[in-house]
């Protein structure tokens, strides 16, 4: 086979067969395909699409370029979820203990990266005590037990994902829907999940700015996964005004804690009952999402799901006090308020500027190497449709330095004030089943 004939074949518009999408993405990995040939190829796909069938055929070599996490000692459908990345998203710290309760179990491997806040990881790890660093016999066995558990990234998966993700970011080949579609899922395989919810943002603060984008984004990814014996399901959901009200690490969890026991963000709220009730449904707990819908009502009301992460956040050495006494979390040392100018209703709130206000603050990361602060960040009291008048308090800033001008700028400039209501944006546009 001649990566030459695979590039004029693709150029030409025809599908290419396992064989050859084998052939190049073994070849590219082990380094045998240039990175010339590959870009070349890369531009054809972007311009010629993918068939389903070459689709899911490229999500399976990307798994098989590396090692992949084996789960088959946990019993039941491993579901995982996935979100596209979103400004101050809470979700997966409410839905691991509240799909556990539900018996699915939720077997996570999760990283720290870059962004507003930390990652999950990062997240936890503002729980005193609380590690990730798991044998893979403990993992198991908590996921068994307990039906949650949350581990460090480790092993090697995919690594010819890696080699053209770095190679589509300067080769004008990262926005292609099959690339985009078989990056995700390859991942996710790999790492051992049976079944995956897919949450695609849309919006400013979001990688597919419009509605059409994440559309064929998610049904890309949900046609994927089924294909390749996944059963996957998707929802598309805002990401124009930050999902909740805390941005920041600790403070998130504080967030998830009172969602879990029924008090938190209505948007919160919903997305998780959303995203949970298709877990419930994939990881075949339930028939229907509405049945779904009231097993995770029930969980709430009961406090069956809150008991969970206090189990999950004991197994893992924290401190599980911090769910009845959220004061013993990182503090910070300075709480601002940002006033609002004039009276009127909030019409806008710029995600990514938000979100970027955090990290002015030191809640997440701007190089692999930062430090984050756990204790500061975001608190909105405000979100897009509601009422404010003058003076009232827009947002509260928790900070660990006493200087905070930038980050009150910021928020003023990014929250939109008018005098006429505007309601906020739906929630959720589409869920794909
Ligand atoms: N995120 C990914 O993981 N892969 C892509 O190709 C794009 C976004
Ligand atoms: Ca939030």
């Amino acid at each position: 086979m001649r990566m030459i004939d695979i590039i004029e074949k693709k150029r030409d518009g025809s599908a290419l067969t396992k064989q050859e999408i084998e052939f190049f993405i073994e070849g590219y990995t082990n380094g045998s395909i240039p990175d010339y040939q590959m870009s070349s190829l890369l531009m054809a796909i972007f311009f010629q699409n993918m068939t389903d069938e070459e689709r899911a055929n490229l999500t399976m070599a990307m798994v098989n370029s590396g090692e992949t996490i084996d789960l088959s000692a946990i019993e039941g459908v491993k579901v995982d979820k996935h979100s596209t990345g979103g400004v101050g998203d809470t979700t997966t710290l409410v839905l691991g203990p509240l799909v556990a309760a539900c018996g699915v179990p939720v077997a996570k491997m999760s990283g720290r990266g870059l962004g507003h806040t930390g990652g999950t990881i990062d997240k936890l790890e503002a729980i005193e005590g609380f590690h990730v660093e798991l044998t893979s016999e403990q993992f198991v066995k908590q996921v068994n037990e307990l039906k949650v558990a949350v581990i460090g990234q480790s092993g090697n998966l995919t690594p010819a994902d890696k080699k053209l993700y770095a190679l589509r970011d300067v080769t004008g080949t990262v926005n292609s829907i099959p690339l985009i579609a078989s990056s995700i899922m390859s991942k996710k395989i790999a790492a051992g999940a049976g079944a995956i919810v897919l949450d695609v943002k849309t919006g400013d603060g979001a990688f597919m700015k419009t509605t059409e984008d994440a559309r064929a984004l998610a049904t890309a990814m949900v046609r994927i996964g089924n294909n390749v014996g996944r059963k996957t399901m998707a929802i598309i959901s805002d990401m124009s005004q930050p999902l909740g009200r805390a941005i920041g690490n600790s403070l998130e969890i504080v967030e998830a804690i009172d969602t879990l026991k029924g008090n938190g963000p209505d948007d919160l709220t919903e997305l998780c009952l959303t995203l949970g009730s298709q877990m419930v449904v994939v990881g075949e707990k339930a028939e229907t999402l509405e049945e779904a819908r009231e097993m995770l009502l029930a969980v709430i009301e009961d406090g069956s799901a809150l008991e969970i992460f206090k189990q999950f956040i004991k197994w893992q050495g924290g401190n599980e006090k911090i769910v009845d006494d959220v004061s013993l979390l990182p503090q910070a040392a300075f709480k601002f308020e940002v006033p609002a100018s004039e009276d009127g209703f909030i019409t806008f709130m710029e995600a990514d500027e938000i979100g970027t206000a955090a990290m002015l603050l030191g809640a997440g990361r701007a190089t692999k190497e930062s430090e984050i602060d756990l204790a500061v960040g975001i608190v909105l009291n405000k979100k897009v449709g509601d009422a404010v008048s003058k003076g009232e308090s827009l947002a509260t800033i928790y900070s660990n330095r006493e200087d905070v001008q930038d980050v009150m700028d910021k928020l003023t400039k990014f929250i939109d004030i008018e005098a006429a209501k505007k309601d906020a944006p739906p929630l959720i546009y589409e869920v794909i089943t």
